[in-house]
């Protein structure tokens, strides 16, 4: 069984030097993300997690080295609807009289053409999204109506709606109850099962543990651990000896700042 042609990475960094204005955040960044892989980003608090897929999507820039999305080069990579994205923190603001429909057909509309009605397959793909959150009961419903756990479901929903084949996501778990935590590792294990390729940013794996099938964890800008979940730093250790059997020891009170070069 030899494939010819194996697959390129979804994703990779060589080298890569992420910042802002000049200076970088995150430096020497070599991460390959290969199809298929559901890869959770684990870090405190302005270790640079946010940069990484900030870069990986071009909105900060590359100050060094390189990235590749599928085996193009950044800067001739134009299949951005393979790429889906929910950024951090990004709640829908009440006064917009959006239905959960919407909202997610509006994620369609990079695979639509301008002026075009959407097509069958567009808005059973729109539908799917949508039941995969596990919000159908709730699709004519005012997005400003829902919860915030369920509002973040609708953005989920709507990067899926482009069935993309690598879908970031910028801690979709911060601020959302237990309860939708469960739908969305639900929504994440359909997702990887499927053969989409995930990056997942967070604080604590969670509910999303048993979906990972990588760790990495970040302290101030270069990643100190790659490997499996259950090996992988605490936030609260400085990620550079590995625990073992040995539960790492929380609340030492030691603050996360003094952790750098
Ligand atoms: N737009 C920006 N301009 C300048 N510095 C930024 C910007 N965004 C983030 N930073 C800085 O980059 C560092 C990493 O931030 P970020 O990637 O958001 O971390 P994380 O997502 O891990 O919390 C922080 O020190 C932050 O202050
Ligand atoms: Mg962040």
């Amino acid at each position: 069984m030899s494939d010819p042609s194996p697959a390129p990475p979804a994703v990779a960094f060589e080298a890569a030097d992420i910042g802002y204005e000049g200076v970088p955040v995150v430096a020497g960044l070599d991460l390959e993300i290969r199809p298929g892989e559901v890869v959770g980003l684990l870090g405190p608090n302005g270790s640079g997690k946010s940069t990484i897929v900030r870069g990986l999507l071009g909105l900060a820039p590359l100050l060094g080295g390189s990235l590749r999305l599928f085996g193009e080069d950044r800067q001739r990579f134009r299949d951005w609807r393979r790429v889906g994205y929910v950024p951090q923190r990004q709640t829908v603001t009440g006064g917009v009289p959006s239905t959960v429909r919407e909202v997610v057909t509006s994620g369609r509309l990079t695979r639509v053409r301008p002026f075009q009605p959407l097509r069958v397959a567009d808005r059973a793909a729109v539908d799917h999204a949508i039941e995969v959150v596990g919000l159908a009961d709730r699709a004519g419903a005012p997005i400003a109506t829902l919860s915030g756990g369920q509002q973040r479901r609708a953005l989920i929903a709507r990067a899926l709606a482009s069935e993309p084949d690598l879908l970031v996501l910028d801690e979709p778990t911060a601020g959302v109850d237990a309860a939708n935590q469960e739908v969305l590792a639900d929504t994440l294990a359909t997702l990887a099962a499927a053969g989409t390729t995930i990056l997942l940013i967070t604080h604590e794996l969670g509910p999303m543990a048993p979906v990972i099938t990588r760790t990495l964890a970040l302290r101030a800008g270069r990643i100190v651990y790659d490997g499996p979940a259950q090996d992988a730093p605490d936030e609260h250790d400085d990620g550079w000896h590995h625990h073992h059997g040995e539960p790492p020891e929380r609340g030492t009170g030691l603050g996360l700042s003094g952790i750098g070069s």
